[in-house]
């Protein structure tokens, strides 16, 4: 089988090139795994929290030079005795950075990359991280699939080759073999391909009934052409005034029809905002829609004071996001004592005029946020949500240095019967 050795080597040298290509993506995405497990805690990119805001940290005290960050990281208090600009700092947070002695160059280098592009990028790409890492997953997957496939294709060539070789050393030694069978009649390729098209086959199905019932992207066309765009948008009419109940229950909730009229006895028309626009491009009229909530609330412009309120009809708005019967979820747990933002479950509802659904409301989806997002532990005893105090032993592992961050995960949030009836 000599003509065999130039297959594996080429197949090989392929399959090396294929691991290299693969290595460069987990480098870029070191630095964020590395920030949200030892940093994040304590520092945010944009905001102040126990720590200083880390973006543009290399314009900032000594922080250009490398070393000096080096330094810093591995050893704060030591940094400090004889650093004003970090005492400074200290006077300011009141609290002593972990040491992190253990943090090579490159990784510190990592973090660093990682925060200066998180802060150059423009600030509302930075919120989708959801569709983005979706697409950045999806990208992967189609650049696997073409190279499989030339993979395959290159192993048939090379397959055919050897076949040519081994029937021209044949007839040159005269060895007499039986005609080759033509590839489309070869078993093992018949085989082969049965195989391939189970695999794929089969993958999609699984996949298909898994979506089943689930409804990403679900934008049913409402009673009322009611913008979020133009109220909580443009207005900033605050979520929870309509959907107050999100702070202190399980549910959400969709306003009355009285609340819209708290503010529409006297908007009669619309005027002020853009043009709005069905999904299929159809041009609405806003203030023919603010009747059609007139109709509802049985109320007449021209007769306002006889306005009966208890008259009013319920809009029969279609809901849009729909859990099994089987899951608990509280929005109260999360909005409030968690202090998740309603976009990061819903996506930019104030830039959509009709809300469609964002996110596949999956167990995957609960479950991997609940794995990486920290809580609001009250790391000191002072600040963060003073419920935490009952976790002792988190408390003594983190002044050991044990543990550095309480994930949702490890209050029990990826126990069954917490999110199960
Ligand atoms: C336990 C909380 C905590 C953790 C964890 C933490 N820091 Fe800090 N960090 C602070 C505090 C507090 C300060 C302000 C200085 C002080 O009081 O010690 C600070 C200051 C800094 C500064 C100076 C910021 C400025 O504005 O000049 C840098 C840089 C820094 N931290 C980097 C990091 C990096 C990188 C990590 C992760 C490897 C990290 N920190 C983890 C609490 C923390
Ligand atoms: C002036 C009242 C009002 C404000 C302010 C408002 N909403 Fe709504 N919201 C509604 C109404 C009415 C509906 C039902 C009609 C619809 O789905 O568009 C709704 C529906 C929704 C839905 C879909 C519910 C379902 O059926 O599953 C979500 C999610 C939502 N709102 C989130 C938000 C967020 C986030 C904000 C703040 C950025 C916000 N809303 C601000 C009135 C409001
Ligand atoms: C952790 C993710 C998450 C956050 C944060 C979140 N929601 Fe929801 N929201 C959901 C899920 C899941 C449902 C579906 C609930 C169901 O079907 O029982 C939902 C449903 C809704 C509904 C439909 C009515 C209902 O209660 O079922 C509205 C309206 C809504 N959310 C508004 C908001 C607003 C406003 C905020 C911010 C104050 C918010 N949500 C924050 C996940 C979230
Ligand atoms: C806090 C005040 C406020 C509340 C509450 C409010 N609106 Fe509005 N609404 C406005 C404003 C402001 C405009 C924009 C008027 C303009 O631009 O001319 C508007 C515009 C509208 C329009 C025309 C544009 C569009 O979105 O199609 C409709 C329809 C409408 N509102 C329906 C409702 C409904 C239904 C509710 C209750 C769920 C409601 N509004 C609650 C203030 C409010
Ligand atoms: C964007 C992140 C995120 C998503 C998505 C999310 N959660 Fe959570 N969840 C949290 C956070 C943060 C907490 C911690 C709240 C606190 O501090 O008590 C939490 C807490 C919980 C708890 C309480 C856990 C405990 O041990 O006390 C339950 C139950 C829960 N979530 C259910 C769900 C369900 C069901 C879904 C999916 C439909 C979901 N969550 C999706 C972030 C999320
Ligand atoms: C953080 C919340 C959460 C936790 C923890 C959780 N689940 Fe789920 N589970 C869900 C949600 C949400 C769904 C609905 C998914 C859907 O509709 O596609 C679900 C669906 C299911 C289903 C139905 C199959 C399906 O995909 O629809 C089974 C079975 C299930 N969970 C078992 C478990 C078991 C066993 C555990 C413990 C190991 C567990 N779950 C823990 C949130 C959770």
């Amino acid at each position: 089988m000599i003509p065999c050795k130039p297959i594996t080597q080429k197949l090989t040298l392929l399959l090396f090139s294929l691991t290299v290509f693969s290595g460069i993506q987990t480098y870029a995405q070191d630095g964020q795994t590395l920030f949200q497990s030892k940093c994040a805690a304590c520092h945010n990119v944009f905001k102040d929290l126990t720590g200083p805001a880390l973006g543009g940290l290399e314009t900032r005290g000594p922080w250009a030079d490398r070393q000096e960050l080096y330094k810093w990281v591995r050893n704060p208090e030591g940094y400090m005795k004889a650093d004003e600009y970090t005492q400074g700092l200290k006077a300011k947070y009141n609290s002593i950075m972990t040491a992190f002695p253990a943090l090579k160059d490159e990784e510190i280098d990592a973090i660093v990359t990682y925060i200066d592009t998180e802060f150059k990028k423009p600030k509302d790409e930075g919120q989708k991280t959801n569709g983005e890492t979706a697409t950045s997953s999806n990208q992967n997957a189609v650049i696997f699939g073409v190279i499989s496939l030339i993979l395959a294709i290159i192993a048939l060539i090379l397959m055919q080759v050897n076949s040519n070789l081994k029937k021209m050393s044949d007839d040159a030694e005269g060895v007499m073999r039986p005609e080759p069978v033509p590839f489309y009649r070869n078993k093992v390729y018949i085989a082969m391909l049965a195989i391939v098209f189970f695999v794929v086959g089969g993958y999609y199905v699984t996949k298909g009934a898994i979506g089943l019932q689930r409804q990403t992207d679900y934008q049913p066309e409402q009673p009322i052409y009611y913008s979020h765009k133009v109220h909580a948008g443009i207005n900033q009419i605050n979520c929870l005034y309509c959907h107050g109940n999100a702070w202190e229950s399980k549910h959400a909730a969709i306003p009355s029809v009285n609340v819209c009229m708290n503010c529409h006895k006297a908007i009669n028309e619309y005027t002020k905002g853009p043009k709005l626009y069905k999904e299929n491009g159809e041009e609405v009229n806003g203030t023919a829609e603010i009747q059609k909530l007139y109709a509802y609330a049985g109320f007449d412009p021209k007769n306002a004071n006889a306005w009966d309120p208890s008259k009013a009809k319920p809009i029969e708005w279609v809901k849009i996001h729909n859990l099994p019967d089987h899951v608990y979820f509280n929005h109260s747990q999360h909005v409030r004592a968690g202090k998740v933002q309603c976009q990061t479950c819903h996506g930019e509802i104030t830039a959509m005029d009709e809300v469609k659904q964002f996110s596949e409301l999956s167990m995957g989806w609960c479950v991997n946020c609940h794995r990486e997002t920290k809580v609001d532990f009250n790391y000191d005893g002072k600040k963060g949500n003073k419920f935490y105090s009952i976790y002792e032993k988190f408390h003594n592992d983190i002044k050991s240095g044990k543990m550095d961050s309480v994930t949702v995960k490890d209050i029990g949030g990826l126990e069954c019967q917490k999110c199960h009836y």
